[in-house]
């Protein structure tokens, strides 16, 4: 495999198209958005996966509920996340769909070489499966026999099934991530990865008979892949079926806490049996563990009804302001609530009060000194206060602290506010070296604000009168323009 050069490679988990987008799966996308804007604007080459998973159990009951035929219940939803991510403004490079031919054939591949490793063999299955997390359950996982999560007493499965020979390669994974060669983020995550390695973990069944939506496993046409192996391969498929295997392998996976085990240790594992136990260089990188969110205080559920489409909330407040809304709401590794009645008062706060109503203030200031605009050097102080907030924001975005970031650039706004209050450029014959830090103060706030707000970002450089952001100017020619973010009454 090449080197990687200046590539990244970062992908979200597929979302199952059993409903309709919410702003749980928004929420990784965004910030797997952000992290790519970020890298692009430092010149590097990245490569954003999503998609989505359309096979297995869950899916196919969700299409009979719908009285549709199961592929086109996925064409139906799987657009619905396109269009959400579209509505985002998310920029993905790709977006899969566990049902495309090609990663089905794919996915058969990998499997033959599997076998051909003498990592599968078949066994007799008998136990509890959840179709909600679409996995075999223990009683220990049960709370009074349901499902603590869905909800539902698992079904009882007794079945032949290939088995993967999972057990044998836990010693490895497990040196692996306590060496934090597959690094797991944050700290938690990691413990919480280990406790279960270490508790000891049986082979997995790798196939389904009774089954019948997913992938046809190559060798038995009667048993179908695991959609938990069919989905966790989307990451090789993508690049091996679009000739870009220079991305290769993923320097993050985001996930949420349900999911982080099968992407830290089945994965790897399955990497390990395909490219030999010696091809480190084969596994993830990194793997990031974001927090989980509830709304008001519950659950997210279809029964509550307090599901919220991220449609909503941009056709309510925009594109931008939803994109800094999601990713405000608490620090990014940690779990949190969205309270829909505060975000009116966010929005006001930071986003009118804040960000919008200093950029027409400073617009304003610098028209009064006429159109045209010499720009000077920012003063000693200044500069100073900027390269460490800049510092800051920098070490937060590589740290995946979205929220703490965004706290840095909302650092420099109250700054400024404060530095046009005291100054009072207003009441003053020369304030031209005022203006002109302030100018250079919002360029760089919008600079900041590229990878979050893309859209409000190029908008501040419209009325600066700036095409490249990278480029030095001496001169800004200034035009005034419509209030960045109206105030909700
Ligand atoms: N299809 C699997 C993932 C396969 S990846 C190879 C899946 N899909 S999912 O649609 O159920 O969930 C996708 C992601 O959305 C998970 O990381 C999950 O943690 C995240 N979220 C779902 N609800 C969420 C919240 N309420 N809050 C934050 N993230 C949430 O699992």
């Amino acid at each position: 495999m090449a080197e990687k050069d200046n590539k990244i490679y970062l992908t979200t988990p597929i979302y199952y198209v059993n409903s309709k987008p919410h702003i749980g799966h928004a929420y990784a996308t965004l910030a797997v958005d952000v992290l790519t804007r970020y890298y692009r604007e430092l010149g590097r080459e990245v490569f954003f996966l999503t998609g989505t998973d359309e096979h297995g159990a869950k899916i196919f009951e969700a299409a009979l509920k719908a009285d549709k035929r199961p592929q086109d219940f996925c064409d139906e939803i799987s657009v619905l996340f396109k269009t959400a991510w579209q509505n985002l403004n998310i920029d993905y490079s790709y977006f899969i769909r566990t049902t495309d031919n090609n990663h089905e054939e794919k996915v058969a591949e990998f499997l033959n070489i599997l076998k051909g490793n003498g990592y599968l063999y078949e066994g007799e299955y008998t136990g509890k499966y959840c179709v909600g997390c679409e996995k075999f359950v223990t009683e220990k996982d049960l709370v009074d026999g349901k499902c603590p999560d869905h909800k539902c007493e698992p079904q009882d499965v007794s079945e032949t099934n290939w088995f993967f020979k999972l057990r044998q390669l836990l010693p490895k994974i497990q040196e692996l991530i306590e060496g934090d060669k597959i690094l797991i983020r944050p700290e938690k995550a990691k413990r919480e990865v280990l406790g279960v390695i270490k508790q000891g973990l049986d082979d997995i069944s790798i196939s389904r008979k009774s089954v019948s939506w997913g992938i046809k496993l190559p060798w038995e046409e009667s048993q179908t892949v695991y959609v938990w192996v069919d989905a966790l391969l989307n990451y090789w498929t993508v690049l091996q079926n679009l000739g870009k295997t220079e991305f290769w392998p993923a320097d993050l996976h985001l996930v949420g806490r349900d999911i982080l085990k099968f992407h830290c240790i089945m994965w790897p594992a399955l990497l390990l049996a395909y490219y030999g136990e010696d091809a480190i260089g084969q596994l993830p990188k990194q793997i990031f563990c974001h927090g989980y969110f509830t709304v008001d205080g519950q659950k997210m559920s279809k029964t509550i009804g307090n599901v919220v489409d991220p449609n909503d909330l941009i056709e309510k407040y925009g594109v931008d302001a939803t994109r800094y809304l999601l990713l405000t709401q608490f620090p990014f590794g940690n779990d949190g609530d969205v309270s829909l009645s505060r975000l009116d008062e966010k929005y006001n706060s930071d986003l009118a009060s804040g960000l919008g109503n200093l950029a027409s203030r400073i617009i304003a200031l610098a028209l009064r000194a006429g159109p045209e605009v010499a720009i000077a050097r920012l003063g000693h102080k200044g500069q100073e206060f900027l390269d460490d907030v800049k510092k800051k924001y920098k070490e937060n975005l590589d740290n995946l602290e979205f929220s703490k970031a965004l706290e840095n650039v909302w650092q420099l706004i109250s700054f400024c506010d404060k530095y046009i209050d005291r100054k009072k450029p207003w009441e003053r014959e020369e304030s031209d070296h005022v203006i002109s830090n302030l100018l250079i103060l919002l360029t760089e706030i919008a600079g900041m604000l590229v990878p979050f707000l893309p859209e409000t970002s190029k908008l501040i450089f419209k009325q600066l009168g700036i095409k490249d952001f990278n480029k030095e100017f001496s001169i800004l020619i200034i035009e005034k323009g419509d209030s960045l973010f109206p105030r909700l009454s």
